[in-house]
């Protein structure tokens, strides 16, 4: 209810005040902050107006999670699989990310089940800058695995987009249950997101892991 107010006095504010060239922009804001994608902080209002009147501000720090939105107007979820151009790029961020920092290479992995795997990627212009893989296991469950953002792109609700496209699409194709192998350290944006852990911790490429699963309900 609160929300709906602020939408409410932001839009017939704009409105008013005949900045149309810039109601894009609130209604991006917004949206972002409804959805739940982009994290805003709400005691920033007075910040995003003055940024919209165009009035200068020294301290840039400031501008921070503002910036950090318009950067995601150009994020693209999208839908690849192995055999797209994509691929390349996929497997540096998941070197990257998921096997350079623990000492290993992606190189040295099977990774057959990719050419069976629904992935999904998060573009940034043109380069990819997370992924997630859907892989079939059984009639009406998948595994999510490979979660990965780039280190300067992580906490910006990338990997919560990505989860979202693969949620959505799994539910779409039939998928009543998801289940993954969680790092440990990623336990918490896991359940975030609705997943729950069970069994006990076991180790995979070394590190502590939990299994956990959910149930898509659309
Ligand atoms: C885990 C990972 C994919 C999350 O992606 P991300 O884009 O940084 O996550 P988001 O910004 O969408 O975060 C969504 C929410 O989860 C929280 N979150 C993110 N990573 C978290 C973590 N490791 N532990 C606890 N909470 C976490 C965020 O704070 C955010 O919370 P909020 O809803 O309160 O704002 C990313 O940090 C990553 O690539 N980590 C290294 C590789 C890895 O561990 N992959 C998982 C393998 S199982």
């Amino acid at each position: 209810m609160q929300k709906l107010r602020i939408v409410h006095y932001l839009k017939t504010f704009a409105t008013q005040q005949k900045w149309k060239r810039r109601i894009k922009l609130v209604d991006f804001i917004l949206s972002s902050f409804l959805s739940g994608n982009v994290k805003i902080n709400p005691a920033n209002f007075a910040l995003y107006f003055s940024i919209l009147r165009g009035e200068k501000t020294a301290n840039k720090e400031l501008f921070k999670d503002f910036f950090s939105l318009k950067a995601m107007e150009n994020i693209q979820i999208s839908r690849i699989s192995a055999q797209s151009p994509e691929y390349a790029e996929l497997w540096r961020l998941r070197d990257e990310v998921l096997r350079k920092p623990i000492g290993l290479s992606l190189a040295n992995d099977d990774l057959s089940r990719d050419l069976v795997d629904t992935i999904f990627i998060a573009r940034h212009q043109a380069n990819v800058i997370g992924c997630v893989l859907l892989h079939p296991l059984e009639a009406g469950v998948a595994q999510l695995r490979a979660m990965a953002v780039y280190p300067e792109w992580q906490g910006k609700g990338i990997g919560r987009l990505l989860v979202m496209a693969f949620e959505k699409y799994a539910f779409e194709d039939g998928y009543s249950k998801i289940i993954l192998h969680a790092r440990k350290v990623a336990l918490g944006f896991y359940s975030g997101l609705g997943y729950t852990a069970y069994g006990d911790e076991f180790r995979e490429v070394g590190i502590p892991h939990f299994m956990m699963e959910k149930e898509l309900k659309g």
